[in-house]
């Protein structure tokens, strides 16, 4: 078992990260004095699989709750979705102490965050991720948010947890697609901050996509290590720190966007855009073309595409010159110096970007 603090004074909280974290979790939600009635939020798939354990836990500590089960969709992230969430915790909530448990990936994570963070003002909630995904990024940081139609994310708050609990066990039933796409996010952590990291993933690919639960415990906190260490920075991405998780992002929302949320999950989006952003770091002369190709064999090397297919170049240049990172009309990418050092960079120019994406198709 491994428990990784992320220190935010008041707000601090622990990551508790093992195979079997669930079992027995009820005991540590009470000593937290979180409250008396868990209002679990997740799919009906999560609960016929996993709600046991959840069950069993709670009902051992005297612990009331109830499962509200959500469509398994993005749409589920939307406004619309939290005040039907919330009217229904109105009803259910009368005269107990609620707290929010988000069971799930990063659209129940983001979706019950945002709930949290506005019902009464700000309840407590913990984090219970099931993808790999979600373990390594989303339920960490605080970060919740419900999207428009116009604009993903855009609704939100940062809001932090009271707890995250990544059971190991919950990965056995993830498909390999599934996998990869966290282990984009792994390997991205890897690059930007942890050589030993990348080391690891280079040396143990094999296990790790055999679901070694040891490997698994070892690259998840790992990286739920780095990225804490960061939030305790720069809580807010107030300060350019948070900004490097960012790295490969500002490609990949494009080429997500521009192919309609269809046709690349986030993790390979981000997988592309990592070695867009390589490229973009070697042709700036930041970074040696030998890295540039290690990095990019290690992303290829765990199944993730690096090439661009099926999608229009028009459709990912648009939403790439609209990106909400960029600050008024000045450009910013993170770039890397070398396998563990990342590097913000402002003013690069737009038609870098776009020969760089239209060399993704070749
Ligand atoms: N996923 C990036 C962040 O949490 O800042």
């Amino acid at each position: 078992m491994k428990i990784i603090k992320v220190n935010l004074k008041e707000k601090s909280y622990d990551i508790i990260i093992s195979d079997g974290t669930i079992t027995g979790s009820a005991g540590i939600i009470k000593k937290s004095g979180l409250g008396n009635y868990a209002y679990i939020i997740t799919h009906r798939s999560i609960k016929d699989r996993y709600g046991r354990l959840l069950e069993k836990t709670l009902k051992k500590n005297g612990i009331d709750f109830k499962f509200k089960l959500l469509p398994e969709t993005e749409k589920t992230k939307s406004i619309h979705t939290a005040i039907r969430v919330i009217e229904d915790i109105v009803k259910t909530g009368k005269s107990k102490k609620i707290f929010l448990v988000a069971f799930g990936g990063g659209v129940i994570g983001d979706l019950t965050g945002f709930v949290a963070s506005i019902y009464k003002r700000g309840i407590p909630y913990i984090q219970v991720p099931t993808t790999l995904l979600a373990q390594v990024d989303a339920s960490i940081g605080g970060k919740t948010a419900v999207d428009l139609k116009e604009a993903k994310n855009i609704i939100g708050a940062f809001y932090q947890p009271r707890l995250v609990l990544s059971d190991i066990s919950l990965l056995q039933s993830l498909d390999a697609r599934q996998m990869r796409a966290g282990l984009a996010e792994i390997i991205k952590y890897g690059i930007i901050k942890d050589k030993i990291l990348f080391d690891f993933l280079a040396q143990n690919r094999k296990n790790i996509l055999a679901k070694n639960k040891k490997a698994l415990e070892f690259i998840i906190a790992r990286s739920s290590s780095i990225k804490a260490r960061i939030v305790e920075k720069d809580e807010k991405e107030e300060k350019g720190l948070r900004t490097i998780l960012n790295f490969g992002h500002t490609f990949a929302h494009a080429i997500e966007s521009g192919s309609g949320y269809r046709k690349y999950n986030h993790g390979e989006a981000v997988a592309i855009g990592m070695v867009c952003a390589l490229e973009m770091s070697h042709r700036l002369k930041i970074l040696d073309k030998h890295k540039l190709e290690k990095a990019t064999t290690l992303i290829r090397s765990y199944g993730l595409p690096i090439k661009i297919k099926g999608v229009a170049l028009k459709d990912i240049l648009t939403p790439l010159y609209y990106d909400k990172k960029f600050i008024g009309k000045r450009t910013r990418f993170v770039l890397v110096k070398d396998i563990g050092r990342a590097v913000t960079k402002e003013n690069i120019p737009i038609p870098l970007a776009r020969r760089i994406i239209a060399d993704r198709f070749k």
